[in-house]
């Protein structure tokens, strides 16, 4: 059974009202600019945080079963938090929208058109969600919106040519919407004048427990049964396996922590979806059940990255290593240098466009 909570007022159908959106200043970067927090709250009392800066989220806030209000998602409050040595060190990417090409490029080598690009090293020996300064460290322009049935913020930025070392000026959007049926939609667009590579993902970390214990209790279902095999570096070795009956399958739910101890830096791979001509399917669900919540995760995207947040530095006594699980919509890693993958080359004259939904019930 599935129990949300209407307020009162909702019931007595005057929603529109009860939609709404909060802004405020979120701090100043470094070279002055000042950026934005938003907050966008729906008649169900969920609340969803977002700055301009990485077009993060900060912040979702939902009631268990028995109606306490948490985080279910891993961030700070202030943006110096997000902009401090200490968090940058072993940078988890929290809550940020990651491209151009958000997960792995195998030693950072594009060839497109017959030029090749070098692309920034910053994961081992491969590029990694975008290199140096990727779209979760630039500041997006903000607008809001307001419709009867959802709250929404849309971000615009234009990666121009050669940022990154990627070609073609990108003329990129995502609309955040928080609907009034407890889903919260990103849509991605995005437009090139040259032929480019895009790959799109928000990595928000969900702990629906509201950060009280590491997500080895939390239940998992997958709706693949397949998984791109990876080499030592996590670069796709081209081969695509069936999981099923190995520590890999989620296809039926299964507690994270069920099989995690056979995996020395727990999850972190790519689930092909059955999903090759863009429509909204199924992707997964994350679960616990002592606090009832749940986030089931839609996807038009040929992939989604499954990764159980090993590298998640502690700070102060918080976060650290399995405290979230990012579930991450998107293209397989490496893309670009394997032609048998769905590809993520955008020409001119071609619009890309991604839509992902995370829906959250309390059971
Ligand atoms: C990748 C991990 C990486 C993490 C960085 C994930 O998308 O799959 O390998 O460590 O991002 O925070």
């Amino acid at each position: 059974m599935v129990c949300i909570s209407l307020h009162p007022d909702f019931q007595n159908n005057t929603k529109t009202q009860l939609m709404n959106i909060k802004k405020e200043i979120f701090g100043q970067c470094p070279k002055g600019e000042k950026v934005f927090l938003y907050t966008l709250v729906n008649p169900n009392g969920i609340s969803v945080k977002i700055t301009n800066y990485g077009a993060i989220i900060t912040d979702i806030e939902m009631a268990d079963k028995k109606g306490t209000k948490e985080n279910i998602v891993l961030g700070f409050k202030t943006l110096e938090e997000y902009l401090s040595a200490d968090y940058l060190a072993n940078y988890p990417y929290f809550g940020a929208v990651c491209g151009r090409y958000c997960n792995r490029i195998a030693g950072g080598k594009l060839s497109i058109e017959g030029i090749n690009y070098q692309l920034f090293i910053n994961n081992g020996p491969n590029h990694l969600h975008g290199g140096e300064t990727g779209f979760d460290k630039v500041i997006w322009s903000p607008k809001t919106i307001e419709k009867p049935d959802f709250v929404g913020l849309e971000l615009k930025y234009r990666s121009v040519h050669l940022e990154e070392n990627y070609p073609g000026n990108l003329d990129v959007s995502i609309l955040y919407k928080l609907t009034h049926k407890n889903e919260l939609q990103i849509e991605y667009k995005a437009v090139t004048d040259r032929t480019t590579v895009v790959n799109l993902t928000n990595h928000t970390y969900f702990n629906l427990n509201g950060g009280n214990d590491n997500v080895f209790n939390h239940q998992l279902q997958i709706n693949s049964k397949k998984r791109t095999v990876n080499d030592s570096n996590l670069i796709p070795t081209g081969e695509i396996e069936e999981v099923t009956n190995s520590v890999f399958d989620f296809s039926v739910t299964k507690p994270i922590g069920k099989d995690i101890g056979s995996l020395p830096d727990g999850y972190d791979l790519n689930y092909p979806l059955d999903n090759t001509n863009k429509k909204m399917m199924f992707a997964g669900k994350l679960s616990e059940v002592p606090t009832g919540r749940s986030v089931s995760v839609f996807t038009d995207e040929p992939g989604i990255q499954i990764y159980t947040g090993y590298y998640i530095p502690s700070l102060g006594n918080r976060f650290g290593r399995y405290s979230g699980l990012a579930l991450e919509t998107q293209h397989y890693p490496d893309s670009p240098n394997h032609p048998e993958f769905p590809t993520t080359l955008l020409h001119p004259g071609e619009t890309y466009k991604s839509k992902t939904i995370y829906l959250f019930e309390t059971h």
